[in-house]
């Protein structure tokens, strides 16, 4: 939620800045500004909209874009509506400390009405505007350098927060800080680049530091890092990493929309989790957070698997996996409601917590919440360095790559062959597969990306059906056993990117009231694989047919009596069930895709959406 950037160096700071926010626009994109600083003066632009308004903007007004010092914010809106004034970077009353920040004050309020009484004024309804005129009071009334009212002021702030300071009599010298929210420093020779995650400047350096919450950093141009503990200005070793993405992996090479790049990456990236970790001629599974908790594992007595959205989708088949090959009870949580109960938890659970970004708030605070209770807590993450992964007491990464589209695509194939690959080392340590079994899976999972692979050819198939539906209003998406949860992902990609409803549901429960709303307008997407409930299903599509519903139906190649029902269908490899997720959703995700390119909508970018959501 919300991007930020900034350059200290000797380089021309615009392009970084701009370019920077562009690959940040996965972030937050509903408003967006930047403020350049050079010898006698500073430019501050911004804008409501996207960042080519702002690009527009900046050269329709005549914007100087020199200097080698800048910020950047690209804006997803928490409080006070998208517009110009509610945008960053937000300057204080004195017209000379400027803030870009990513985050929520909560106690916003409280600080803004001793401000009031104390003659300040606010143009926009912003938490940052107010938290910028906190540091500009406190300097005032401490008569404090900037960097210790930024620290005395940050140990009064309560809430999340990246941000990026600027005295714009003096800037260069910048200060950051970091508490929930992520913030990344690249740094080489002489120069600083700040951001909101590596992307933007991994074409300039592979050198990066990711600031741990209740850290803050001053840059001074041509000097060394001063990194700082916010609580008591102990002076701190940074600890810088090398970065591993290469660029091939942020540009949309030769898709119109990164989703459909991340949908066809799936062979690949299926192959980059199991690399390493999946030996087939041996039949092992090497995952070195299962091996070094061995017997934690092997004597936990239950599993609870907590997750926002997609990635709780893929905690629902890690249930079903877990449960069928490894023969632990699962129960799977949102995060979001998990942190505000009193879970039953102690040193004897096991939390395993999944989350793409590694930045969701609700799964932060539930990760932080399981080991307060002493329980051990296991991470499923995509992003590298991100909270979630440094905060678990083990984990293991998907290594699916960057995931720009803001609907997720690639990391959920990812987050289920690592759950296969757990369900199946788990199973092992305790006896619960046999080893034929144990073999068979094995074998077949180092063979499933060829599967995905194949079945992204479905594609042109696809496109007439989109074709067929993309006007209508609802959809509703039926999947049994393991692939019921695939068919809530297929609802909510459908949903997010082409804004028509829809809704998944187990196939037998729509007797319970959802079949009230199937007529001749309503598709209904069907999983009706041949293993699982096949027969049951068939029963199921009857039930809609009776009532003039229309059938899509994802059916094995060579499948007969679904296809013969059906109005359309979709055909795709044979699996074994625990498999099958990795191969149903891929046409699940091609028709959510095709559906919203043919309404015209920004696939990478659907309204009200970030891609990582550090908010609550
Ligand atoms: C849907 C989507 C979101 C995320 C959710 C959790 O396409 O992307 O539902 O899955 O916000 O995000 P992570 O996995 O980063 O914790």
């Amino acid at each position: 939620m919300c991007g930020i950037i900034g350059y200290l160096g000797y380089r021309d700071a615009y392009p970084i800045i701009i370019n920077g926010l562009k690959k940040l626009e996965y972030r937050g994109y509903d408003s967006s500004g930047i403020a350049l600083f050079y010898k006698d003066g500073y430019s501050l632009c911004k804008t409501k909209g996207r960042v080519n308004e702002l690009e527009k903007k900046i050269y329709s007004n005549n914007i100087k874009i020199s200097g080698t010092i800048g910020i950047g914010h690209t804006r997803w809106a928490t409080h006070g509506v998208p517009n110009d004034l509610n945008a960053h970077p937000h300057v204080s009353n004195s017209n000379k400390l400027i803030m870009i920040h990513n985050g929520i004050i909560e106690n916003y309020h409280a600080i803004k009405i001793v401000l009031l009484k104390n003659g300040f004024t606010f143009k926009s309804k912003t938490d940052t505007e107010v938290f910028i005129n906190f540091i500009e009071y406190i300097k005032k009334e401490n008569k404090s350098s900037l960097e210790e009212a930024v620290r005395i002021s940050l140990n009064e702030i309560i809430g999340a927060y990246s941000i990026v300071v600027i005295d714009k009599s003096h800037p260069e010298t910048i200060i950051i800080a970091k508490l929930g929210s992520p913030l990344a420093l690249g740094i080489n020779d002489k120069e600083f680049f700040i951001a909101s995650d590596t992307i933007p400047f991994v074409n300039y350096t592979k050198n990066v530091i990711y600031l741990k919450d209740g850290e803050m950093a001053i840059l001074r141009k041509g000097k060394e890092l001063d990194l700082r503990k916010i609580i008591n200005n102990h002076k701190l070793n940074p600890i810088i990493k090398k970065l591993k993405i290469n660029l091939k992996q942020i540009e949309k090479g030769e898709y119109k929309y990164f989703m459909l790049k991340e949908i066809h990456e799936q062979p690949k990236t299926i192959l980059d989790t199991l690399r390493g970790r999946l030996l087939i001629p041996k039949g092992i599974i090497c995952i070195d957070g299962i091996e070094s908790n061995k017997n934690i594992f092997i004597n936990a007595k239950s599993i609870t698997i907590v997750a926002c959205g997609t990635s709780w989708h893929a905690s629902l088949i890690g249930e079903y996996l877990l449960e069928e090959l490894a023969s632990i009870p699962v129960e799977v949580e949102y995060a979001s409601e998990f942190r505000y109960r009193n879970p039953i938890i102690n040193k004897k659970n096991i939390i395993i917590v999944i989350s793409q970004s590694g930045e969701t708030a609700d799964t932060l605070a539930a990760l932080k919440l399981a080991k307060k209770k002493g329980a051990f807590v296991f991470g499923i993450c995509n992003v590298v360095g991100s909270s979630i992964a440094r905060n678990v007491d083990a984990g293991a990464y998907t290594h699916a790559g960057p995931e720009i589209g803001v609907a997720s695509t690639k990391s959920f194939t990812a987050q289920i062959t690592i759950l296969i690959l757990l369900a199946l080392k788990i199973g092992k340590y305790r006896s619960s597969i046999n080893d034929n079994r144990y073999k068979c899976l094995c074998q077949e999972l180092g063979l499933i990306s060829e599967k995905v692979y194949h079945t992204l050819k479905k594609d042109d198939s696809i496109k007439k059906i989109s074709k067929v539906y993309h006007n209508v209003n609802n959809f509703l998406y039926l999947g049994r056993g393991i692939n019921f949860p695939v068919a809530l992902e297929g609802a909510l990609k459908l949903k997010e990117i082409s804004y028509i409803h829809a809704e998944g549901y187990p196939a037998a429960e729509i007797k319970h009231g959802p079949i009230a709303l199937i007529d001749e307008n309503m598709p209904v997407v069907i999983i009706a694989t041949k293993k699982g409930c096949y027969n049951k299903i068939i029963g199921n599509i009857q039930e809609i047919k009776a009532r003039k519903g229309k059938i899509i139906a994802i059916v094995n190649e060579g499948d007969i009596q679904v296809s013969t029902l059906a109005d359309h269908v979709i055909k795709i490899p044979n699996s074994s069930e625990e498999l099958s997720p990795l191969i149903t959703v891929i046409p699940l995700q091609l028709l959510a895709y095709q559906i919203a390119y043919i309404r015209g909508e920004n696939v990478d970018q659907p309204r009200n959406l970030a891609k990582s959501v550090t908010v609550e």
